[in-house]
């Protein structure tokens, strides 16, 4: 049987999201929205792509319309969230919290209902809070609820990289972890080009231009587009992650995972390397860190544990 998945939010990031996984052909799409009809009409518009690109699942939109619609994502494998509102010019991701934590919360609570065996990926921002929050609510176990963040952040960070150096971005390897935000960790010691260390290829003054410009990525893009936000990168990330789940990939990438002492970090959720498989996060993969490192990503998870308090959680 096809698995199933559900999107949750048509807005840029969530129809992306449902494209780039209905061409991969290895799932039905639920699309849903709380604007009346969006979903379907975007669900439709896919349905209607499949004969051309040669996919053969169903994409469903589905309103969520006076508490009616939530049934439709029942067993899902995957539950995409990315429902909630963006940033504008000048906002911070934080900036978004309380907003979107009735908007995370309410959805977290009928997952749990409808699809309680689903693995759920938390795109809604600042995401590091809402994959908590995410988790507090649903109360899955940690393996299952996961956020986006260094694969987005990493991607960037590539792209960057292998635009100063002139090689191919499939020649650099990176990890970004910490929180999405701010206090992101980009790790140059980690990072290789053809396996060759990034310190040895570009003076410090370059590689600390490009952790700034990547630490940036989401607002330089806001700042373009003025009416919204990223949404081609966040959907090619998110697909990543969920093909490392439905293949069992085992594959070690930078993601919002909760922490029982990796890293030094006490029950918050957190960017760090996981092995993503079909059991979801198996293992938090622990990189040998220096001080300096360490302290940067034990600052990302008090920073978190900051907005789970304006939370209440
Ligand atoms: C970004 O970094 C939307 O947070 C997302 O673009």
């Amino acid at each position: 049987m096809k698995k199933k998945i559900t999107v949750v939010g048509a807005g840029k990031v969530g129809a992306t999201t449902a494209q780039r996984l209905a061409e991969r052909n290895y799932a039905d799409i639920v699309l849903t929205d709380v604007i009346e009809f969006v979903a379907e009409g975007e669900a439709l518009d896919l349905l209607e792509a499949s004969p051309v690109v040669g996919y053969d699942v169903n994409v469903t939109g589905v309103t969520i319309k006076d508490g009616a619609g939530y049934e439709k994502i029942a067993d899902s494998d995957v539950v995409i969230v990315t429902a909630g509102i963006a940033r504008k010019p000048g906002m911070s991701r934080d900036d978004l919290i309380l907003t979107n934590q009735k908007i995370v919360g309410g959805w977290a609570e009928q997952i749990a209902k409808h699809a309680p065996n689903a693995f759920v990926i938390i795109v809604t921002n600042p995401v590091d809070a809402m994959t908590q929050l995410t988790w507090h609510t649903t109360k899955f176990p940690k393996h299952r609820v996961i956020g986006l963040g260094g694969v987005l952040d990493s991607a960037r960070y590539r792209t960057f990289i292998a635009r100063e150096l002139g090689v191919s971005v499939q020649n650099v390897e990176a990890y970004v972890l910490g929180a999405h935000g701010d206090q992101m960790v980009p790790l140059p010691r980690y990072t290789t080009v053809a396996g060759v260390p990034l310190p040895d290829l570009l003076p410090k003054e370059k590689i600390d231009a490009i952790v700034k410009r990547t630490r940036d990525g989401g607002a330089e893009i806001v700042n373009l587009l003025k009416t919204g936000s990223a949404f081609y990168a966040p959907s090619a990330a998110v697909a990543e992650m969920v093909d490392a789940i439905m293949f069992d990939k085992k594959k070690v990438l930078p993601c919002i995972s909760y922490l029982e002492g990796e890293y030094g970090i006490h029950g918050v959720f957190a960017g760090v390397p996981v092995k993503l498989g079909a059991k979801g996060v198996e293992e938090i993969v622990q990189f040998k860190l220096t001080a300096d490192e360490l302290a940067a990503l034990q600052k990302s998870g008090e920073a978190v544990r900051a907005l789970n308090k304006v939370m209440g959680i």
